[in-house]
């Protein structure tokens, strides 16, 4: 059955069941492989994406529904978001699996909070787990975009191939493995 979806600005028709979960919906039919399959029951945040500026888990929400509003994947920052240039300047990433659906929940606190306290990040990532024990850096990373204090990536003394890497880390593609 077709159905219409606005995702990252884009009209897009897909071919899926109503009840087909939007994370296969973005992984298989529409090529956008930025959030990934976790736990499958909103339990691990690997799967957020945004639909209308809130985080949801793309696991467990039917694509029924969806018609009418805007879904924003980690492809929709676009790669410079501020959260993404702390992600590189706090070289945030290890394996990188659940980093997209973190930097998702992130960049929901960050539009409403621009000063979020520890609690507020604690109480706002919650939904998403590292395995590798990121924690400390992502909230750094997120403080650290909240406030703009981020200067510019070059002033972090990274190359532009480390930048470009840990970018791609940050959304789930690292040279360690494409994370799909
Ligand atoms: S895969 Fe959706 S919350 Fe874990
Ligand atoms: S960086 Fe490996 S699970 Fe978070």
């Amino acid at each position: 059955m077709a159905a219409t979806l606005d995702i990252n600005g884009k009209t897009v028709t897909v071919n899926a069941d109503p009840a087909t979960p939007l994370l296969w919906v973005l992984r298989d039919e529409v090529g956008l492989t930025g959030a990934k399959f976790g736990c499958g029951v909103a339990q691990c945040g690997a799967c957020t994406v945004h639909v209308d500026g809130q985080p949801i888990r793309s696991c467990v929400t039917p694509i029924e529904g969806l018609s009418g509003v805007k879904i924003t994947t980690i492809e929709g920052l676009g790669g410079a978001h501020p959260l993404q240039q702390a992600w590189v300047k706090h070289d945030v990433p290890q394996c990188g699996y659940c980093q997209s659906g973190q930097i998702m929940s992130a960049a929901a606190l960050i539009a409403q909070n621009t000063a979020p306290s520890d609690e507020d990040i604690d109480n706002a990532m919650s939904g998403n787990i590292c395995r590798c024990g990121t924690y400390q850096r992502i909230r750094a990373a997120i403080k650290d975009a909240a406030s703009g204090g981020l200067g510019t990536v070059a002033a972090a003394g990274k190359p532009h191939a480390d930048i470009d890497e840990a970018i791609a880390a940050a959304s789930g593609a690292t040279a360690r493995g494409t994370g799909r």
